[in-house]
């Protein structure tokens, strides 16, 4: 395999260092805009160099963002090359433009990458569904955000001090909204059901809430309680019905998911003969994702194309009732309250859609369901 790499950053230096000791598989071009030289691949700004060099196979997209990434994949694809990039925010958005023209075109396109970073979560729905439906997908996916809970429950720091060693220590994203406004799990939840499930999610019907208005006194309510809060997206399917939604949720203090330290993820499915499946990892880092992109080019040489057939587009219901715990609330929050704890109250079940279409509304106020 000849391989055109976008992008020499965290991810993509990782793919040149391990792929440089393969003989499968070789890196010919990279595109990047920094003046590097490398011994054994050839170094350009100009992307129509990888178009146009029919040597080459797959071109892994390690740059970020979706412009020009989007522009560069799709023009890779209708050049008959493969693709596999890490780029959720990439897949997720341009899912029914990109899988489409990839089959169209037969060749293959792989992101494990992109959802649990080292962890091989969606090979690992790709091989579930050989045998199985799975009727549930979620849990943490991503790392920021746990660092920053994790942080504020165990060690007592502030949000804003979270957030600051977590950008420092390279786990968020360049715009950090991303990641604590529920954005990047939320991707990476579109991404993870529409592979479970065989479907495309209509975005528009997936809500996310975020973890930016979380205050210290949150974390004391929630202990004081027994519960730990994760941010964490959750996906169902049942007899042709969906629901998919991103949201902080509050776990008792003995469950797998309240445990989870520091920026790793854990991600968890639901088959109907298996039963209940966790994966646990690092969900970010330049080894541990560039060795899932590896394996993806691996998978591509072993003929794998993408994880399932591009399936029909299907809107989320997201009718289910959870109790939410609800800070900054007003008299619709007050008349379905059931208790207090400090300065926030927990609500009697409310409709998941309609929890989030209030808080839609109500920007400065925390919201967390109570994990069923
Ligand atoms: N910003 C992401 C995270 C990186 O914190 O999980 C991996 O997608």
């Amino acid at each position: 395999m000849k391989i055109g790499l976008l992008g020499f950053g965290v991810v993509g230096r990782g793919v040149y260092d391990i792929t440089a000791s393969r003989d499968d598989m070789q890196v010919a071009k990279v595109v990047c805009l920094e003046d590097i030289q490398l011994p054994d691949a050839e170094v350009t700004r100009d992307f129509q160099k990888v178009l146009n060099d029919e040597t080459i196979d797959t071109v892994v997209e390690a740059m970020g963002g979706l412009h020009p990434a989007y522009e560069f994949v799709r023009s890779a694809i209708e050049a008959g090359k493969n693709i596999v990039t890490s780029n959720k925010a990439l897949v997720a958005t341009f899912y029914d433009d990109l899988l489409p023209l990839a089959a169209e075109k037969g060749v293959a396109f792989r992101c494990t990458a992109a959802v649990g970073g080292g962890i091989g979560w969606l090979s690992e729905l790709e091989r579930v569904r050989r045998v199985e439906e799975v009727s549930m997908v979620g849990g943490i996916m991503n790392g920021t955000c746990n660092y920053i809970l994790d942080s504020m429950t165990r060690l007592g720091l502030d949000y804003g001090e979270a957030l600051r060693q977590a950008q420092s220590l390279g786990y968020a994203e360049a715009n950090p909204s991303t990641d604590v406004d529920g954005i990047d799990t939320w991707h990476k939840l579109i991404l993870s059901a529409n592979v479970a499930f065989g479907v495309s999610l209509e975005k528009a019907s997936v809500p996310a809430a975020g973890i930016s208005r979380i205050s210290a006194g949150d974390i004391a309510n929630f202990k004081a309680n027994g519960y730990t809060c994760k941010l964490v997206s959750h996906g169902t399917q049942k007899d042709g019905s969906y629901t998919a939604y991103v949201q902080p949720t509050l776990f008792p203090q003995g469950a797998l998911e309240a445990a989870v330290p520091t920026n790793f993820n854990l991600i968890t499915l639901d088959g109907e003969v298996s039963g209940r499946q966790s994966f646990y990892g690092q969900g970010a880092g330049r080894y541990p994702t560039a060795y899932n992109v590896v394996q993806d080019c691996v998978s591509i040489l072993a003929g794998k194309g993408f994880y399932c057939p591009y399936g029909k587009k299907v809107s989320a219901d997201n009718s289910v009732k959870l109790r939410y715990y609800v800070r900054g609330g007003d008299n619709w929050i007050a008349e379905n309250a059931a208790e207090t704890w400090g300065d926030a109250v927990v609500t009697n079940p409310v409709a998941v859609s309609e929890m989030h279409a209030w808080l839609k509304n109500n920007p400065a106020a925390f919201i967390a369901a109570i994990a069923e």
